[in-house]
């Protein structure tokens, strides 16, 4: 490795933050009108005018603002990707980043005790935690255009229902049901995320209204009967093996004959290295739950031992994605 590689990756945590409090700042809000002079947004914000034009100083060097005659204005990526009303907007994974920030402080102790830096609990104990939470995974899966690919290459054609366990903000099911109208779906989650899909949906308007929202705690109940599919995304990686094995089991107990599980997750190597943005992730989830990212071998095994055949795994294209999907199928 190069002394710059290396370099850049030590320090990367300082350009992760400035880009973080810029946006919550709201700086590219500011300027989706049209370039504005330093002075003025520091105004407009209610911020020091010389430290303001640090902060916008990094974010030009970072390719995220430009300087020009008519002052300080948005790039095209700042545009596409930073700004609330575009369809690609990224900011809503950024504010929870910054949001749980101060948690890579105790990265050492959690690496020193094996513990978590925060008490697991899904971010469901604060309307607020659980706001940033749900709204991240959506911003993520639509700015990074998941959903669509899952759409375009799972073949849910020979499907009836679908159950989306622990489907957060919906936003692969609204994908999949737009395509198929015949696809009766469902989210099945946690009340206080379900208060915020609620609050997302009513925000869209191509939600199809055959989508049902279904309070269910997949680590204590079985799965309601009739649904011939079921979606679990972003889901195992937060919690432990054996919590996993179960709830593998539960799929499969409440699957209907011939139906099929779909597992979308960062699938790692059998040495757990790779893909790399899963190793460091794995990290994160050590602060927030009992889990991280598993191997396709363990993942595998799990869908054997509760009775699925059938195990295939494909990785969607890398860039821009890092995650795989992993089917099984109840016979
Ligand atoms: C990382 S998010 C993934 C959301 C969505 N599946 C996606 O990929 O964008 C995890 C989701 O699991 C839900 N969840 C966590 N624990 C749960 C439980 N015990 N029962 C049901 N849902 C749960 C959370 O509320 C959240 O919506």
């Amino acid at each position: 490795m190069e002394f710059s590689e290396l370099a850049d990756l030590a320090g990367a945590h300082a350009a992760a933050r400035a880009i973080q409090v810029a946006l919550k700042l709201e700086l590219f809000e500011r300027l989706s009108g049209g370039p504005l002079g330093s002075d003025q947004i520091a105004g407009a914000i209610g911020c020091d005018p010389r430290a303001l034009g640090l902060l916008i100083n990094a974010m030009v060097a970072l390719g995220l603002l430009e300087k020009n005659a008519d002052g300080i204005g948005l790039t095209p990526g700042a545009r596409r990707f930073l700004l609330a009303s575009s369809p690609e907007y990224l900011g809503g994974m950024i504010l929870f980043e910054e949001a749980i920030f101060p948690l890579w402080a105790r990265l050492e102790d959690s690496i020193r005790c094996g513990k978590p830096a925060r008490t697991p609990d899904m971010y469901q104990r604060n309307p607020e935690e659980t706001r940033l939470f749900i709204r991240a995974m959506d911003s993520l899966v639509r700015a990074r255009g998941d959903a669509v690919w899952m759409a375009e290459n799972v073949d849910l054609s020979g499907v009836r229902a679908i159950a989306d366990v622990g489907g957060g903000p919906g936003t692969y099911l609204v994908e999949f049901m737009r395509r198929l109208p015949r696809l009766r779906g469902a989210i099945l989650d946690l009340p206080a995320t379900l208060a915020v899909t609620r609050k997302i949906f009513s925000e869209r308007d191509d939600v199809p209204r055959r989508i049902e929202l279904i309070e269910y705690d997949y680590s204590t109940h079985e799965l309601p009967s009739g649904f011939d599919a079921i979606l679990l995304s972003n889901i195992i990686h937060s919690e432990d093996e054996a919590a996993n094995r179960a709830l593998f089991a539960r799929c499969y107990r409440g699957l209907e004959a011939g139906g099929i599980v779909i597992v979308k997750d960062h699938v790692m190597n059998a040495e757990l290295t790779e893909p790399a943005a899963g190793a460091i992730f794995s990290l994160y989830l050590l602060l927030t739950t009992p889990g991280r990212d598993y191997s396709f071998d363990e993942i595998a095994r799990w869908l054997r031992e509760s009775g699925f055949t059938d195990i295939r795994c494909r990785a969607l294209p890398s860039p821009p994605f890092n995650s795989s999907v992993v089917t099984a199928r109840k016979i």
